[in-house]
């Protein structure tokens, strides 16, 4: 099974494709996340692409295009992928459709997780994760068990994304209205997309995407 998370910046797409990773074993493919492992390798490709994310804009396709297919090409990738931050413009979109073709994939599900502005907001400004292991919390909404230690690693040191500052989250939102909310009418007239709510809590998002992959 390959699906794909859509939704704007915060929606919940990190969370539940982890969720769906431990239920389904399916591998999560986050370009956000290979995009950050990149800036932390330092490379020279890692220090254009850091301004990029930092001012709240898109990496160019070219580059996101090429670390998807290599991720999809491979054989962790034959059991089904979580596609997390992935496509996010039309030419994102038409290249997926492309490589799934050539590797003989296909897609069953695209999901859109509808939350509104205010929420996206809050929920940026409010975000932290581990540095060793990555995990995410917020500050109100999913709390470290015990305090200052993270629940997954046992980690004690945390960071706050670079672009979840408020002027660029407002940017990132810029962005998804205007280069990734055009993908919806690609998938939509294909009569694949189907919309939830991303409002509620946790478990009911998690229960709402189960009820569409149970069909
Ligand atoms: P990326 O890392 O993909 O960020 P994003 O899409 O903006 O999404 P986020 O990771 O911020 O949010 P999310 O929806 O995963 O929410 P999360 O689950 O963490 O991209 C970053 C940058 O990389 C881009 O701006 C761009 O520069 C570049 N990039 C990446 N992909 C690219 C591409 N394809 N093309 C070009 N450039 C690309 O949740 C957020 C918070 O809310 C957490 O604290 C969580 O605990 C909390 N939360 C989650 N669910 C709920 C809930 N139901 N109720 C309450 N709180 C909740």
């Amino acid at each position: 099974m390959n699906l794909i998370l859509l939704g704007p910046p915060g929606a919940g797409k990190g969370t539940q494709a982890q969720r769906l990773v431990q239920s389904h074993g399916l591998v999560q493919l986050s370009t956000g996340d290979m995009l950050r492992a990149e800036v932390r390798s330092g490379s020279a490709l890692g220090r254009r692409v850091k301004e990029v994310m930092e001012s709240g804009a898109l990496v160019s396709d070219d580059i996101v295009i090429q670390a998807i297919e290599a991720r999809i090409a491979g054989p962790e990738a034959a059991n089904g992928v979580i596609l997390d931050g992935f496509p996010r413009t039309v030419p994102q979109a038409q290249a997926l459709d492309a490589m799934l073709q050539r590797h003989g994939r296909k897609l069953d599900h695209v999901i859109l997780m509808e939350v509104d502005e205010p929420a996206l907001v809050d929920r940026l400004a409010g975000r932290f994760s581990c540095r060793n292991c990555g995990a995410a919390y917020h500050e109100r909404n999913h709390r470290l068990q015990k305090e200052g230690v993270c629940d997954n690693c046992g980690g004690t040191d945390f960071v706050h994304r670079p672009d979840d500052r408020p002027e660029t989250v407002t940017k990132r939102l810029e962005v998804y209205r205007r280069d990734t909310a055009p993908i919806l009418p690609y998938y939509r007239d294909r009569g694949i997309l189907r919309s939830i709510n991303g409002m509620g809590e946790m478990d009911d998002v998690a229960q709402a995407i189960e009820g569409i992959l149970r069909g």
